[in-house]
């Protein structure tokens, strides 16, 4: 097929100071900095960019800073890339430059396609022992300091007219319905075999158009919990998480981002083929959770690092009565 997924995501906030130590904290690399521009990558080389708002040749915001202004969705081939951008040509917003098409999508938000620029990265991954599948043998599981995100791997936007925008992005650029909250949410994968989703839109009763988060993947549940309490020891705030969604199975850990809405932190995914049915669902809460911990896990939990040496006692080892 065609769209891979995102390749670079750029906010408009004015506090560019705080967005860095976010961006840095967060895991990511800087890779360039203006007195305009942040330019952040993942693991994987997919683009984090934060801008001034006054910064010159960014695309309208969907509502008020700061938020997302753009999305670049990678595309496999040049092939694709030309097919997609004959396509766009008739869109509202249509551009062109040598190696990106873009228009605007029927929500307002700067979508662009390029030949996607991000490398193929194998980073270990913890392996998982259950009752019937022992696939990690004399090796112990992965602890991490801090999360290193290897790539964007959705982003979420609240929509005014969901049936306009889901048959932009099915129609346009071949995305695929993977569920749905009917008339109020479609989760969408870029291709019929990929993880669950890679865009959903979510239409509120209260009719606004705006950014609902954006998804870092990270390597395994390790990693959720190692990173989230490293942010959490940075001092930034948890929305919500750790906790798992029912609907993707996704372990998940929110944070209140300075370059708007809400960043999350997730892994383990479920990975969908053509064969897959999209089902229906009710919103509520607990089809959002199955479980989540509201206000995150101090980030000093692991009490060990700060403590003093071995002792020879279990922390656990407590006198009776
Ligand atoms: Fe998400």
């Amino acid at each position: 097929m065609s769209v891979l997924g995102i390749d670079e995501i750029t906010f408009a906030a004015s506090d560019l100071t705080r967005c860095k130590q976010f961006f840095t904290d967060w895991g990511m690399r800087l890779v360039s900095e203006s007195a305009q521009t942040l330019v952040f990558e993942t693991l994987n080389g997919c683009r984090v960019i934060a801008a001034d708002p006054v910064s010159p040749g960014l695309p309208p915001g969907l509502e008020a800073d700061p938020t997302v202004r753009e999305v670049v969705w990678g595309v496999q081939d040049e092939a694709t890339f030309q097919r997609l951008g004959q396509a766009m040509r008739n869109q509202p917003g249509f551009m062109q430059t040598t190696d990106r098409f873009g228009c605007t999508d029927p929500n307002g938000l700067a979508v662009r396609v390029q030949v996607s620029r991000k490398k193929e990265v194998a980073p270990a991954c913890a392996q998982t022992n259950t009752w019937s599948q022992r696939t990690r043998l004399n090796q112990p599981s992965p602890t991490y300091e801090r999360a290193e995100p290897i790539e964007v791997g959705h982003v979420v936007f609240f929509v005014t007219d969901l049936a306009t925008v889901s048959p932009f992005y099915e129609d346009l650029l071949g995305f695929v319905i993977s569920d749905r909250y009917p008339g109020r949410g479609h989760f969408l994968r870029c291709a019929p075999e990929g993880g669950h989703h890679d865009l959903f839109l979510l239409q509120t009763p209260e009719a606004r158009k705006g950014l609902n988060h954006v998804a870092f993947t990270v390597r395994d549940v390790h990693e959720v919990f190692g990173g989230g309490m490293h942010m959490s020891r940075c001092g930034w705030e948890t929305e919500l998480g750790p906790g798992r969604h029912p609907i993707s199975s996704a372990i998940f850990w929110y944070f209140n981002s300075p370059a708007g809405a809400l960043w999350e932190y997730y892994t383990d995914e479920d990975e969908l083929t053509a064969a897959w049915q999209p089902r229906e669902f009710t919103p509520g809460p607990t089809v959002f959770a199955e479980w989540a911990i509201k206000g995150g896990i101090d980030g000093h939990t692991r009490r060990q690092i700060n403590a003093a040496a071995p002792s020879g006692r279990f922390m656990t080892d407590k006198p009776k009565g």
